[in-house]
């Protein structure tokens, strides 16, 4: 079966109106491309680069929302706010919310039931610190972080997963092939046993942490890899598109 491949950019707390060009490159060579392609921006560019883009390939998405859709909650932006300036999906659950914001996979939870109640796709990230890897708890952590974040009316078509070890952010480390697919490999298993064979075989599971063109390929060619949540890298057209191209060989 042929895959369709996703590949997201998540620009963190990066970016501003003077990023636009670098938007508009991405969605010119994204129309070629045959991946689903997003980019989840900083909350204050989402309307503006939603406006501008013309390819219908790429799409424009969040990188977090407060679980509820309205109230008082200071400086907080809902899945309903983000959706009504053009963001098509979310995510919740990253290591670096997850860390230094202390959120819960309760709370990820919370959070991604309000994005697919709002109607879109949540982006929904586990991974373990390399204290974790390092004391043989990978499994354990990711298993219980996507136990616990999953939302009980998630499937294949409103939940993506993004297998992310903290380790492997921005360090330039990534981890062996072997490992990427083992990791995959149990959370389809986990995916199998509470959502059932079905769901299990279609969810989408990203990974992410230091995707880089030259790493890209090998990483798309394993069997329970459907694309990558890419940072640093995403930043760039050219690196973004370079990596969205190694999924088309
Ligand atoms: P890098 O690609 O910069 O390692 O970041 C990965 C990431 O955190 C994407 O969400």
């Amino acid at each position: 079966m042929d895959k369709k491949y996703f590949i997201a950019g998540n620009w963190k707390m990066n970016g501003t109106l003077a990023s636009l060009s670098e938007i508009i490159k991405i969605d010119k060579a994204c129309a070629q491309l045959d991946s689903d392609l997003v980019l989840c921006l900083p909350a204050t560019i989402i309307n503006a680069a939603s406006e501008k883009i013309t390819s219908n390939k790429l799409v424009i998405g969040a990188q977090d929302c407060h679980p509820k859709d309205t109230g008082a909650f200071t400086g907080d932006i809902s899945a309903m706010m983000l959706k009504n300036v053009g963001a098509k999906m979310i995510i919740v659950g990253h290591s670096e919310r997850r860390m230094s914001c202390g959120e819960t996979s309760l709370l990820v939870k919370e959070k991604a039931t309000s994005i697919i109640n709002t109607g879109l796709p949540a982006i929904i990230c586990v991974g373990e610190t390399e204290e974790q890897k390092l004391s043989g708890e990978t499994e354990k952590v990711v298993c219980s972080q996507l136990k616990n974040s999953l939302p009980n009316m998630s499937n294949d078509e409103n939940t993506i997963i993004a297998y992310e070890p903290v380790w492997a952010i921005g360090t330039g480390k990534v981890p062996s092939l072997d490992e990427i697919n083992h990791v995959h490999e149990t959370l389809r298993n986990l995916l199998r046993e509470v959502k059932g064979a079905s769901i299990s075989k279609t969810i989408r599971i990203l990974y992410g942490g230091s995707v880089k063109p030259d790493n890209a390929k090998e990483i798309f060619s394993l069997d329970d890899v459907d694309g990558a949540l890419v940072g640093g890298a995403s930043l760039k057209a050219d690196d973004f598109i370079n990596i969205a191209k190694q999924a088309q060989i």
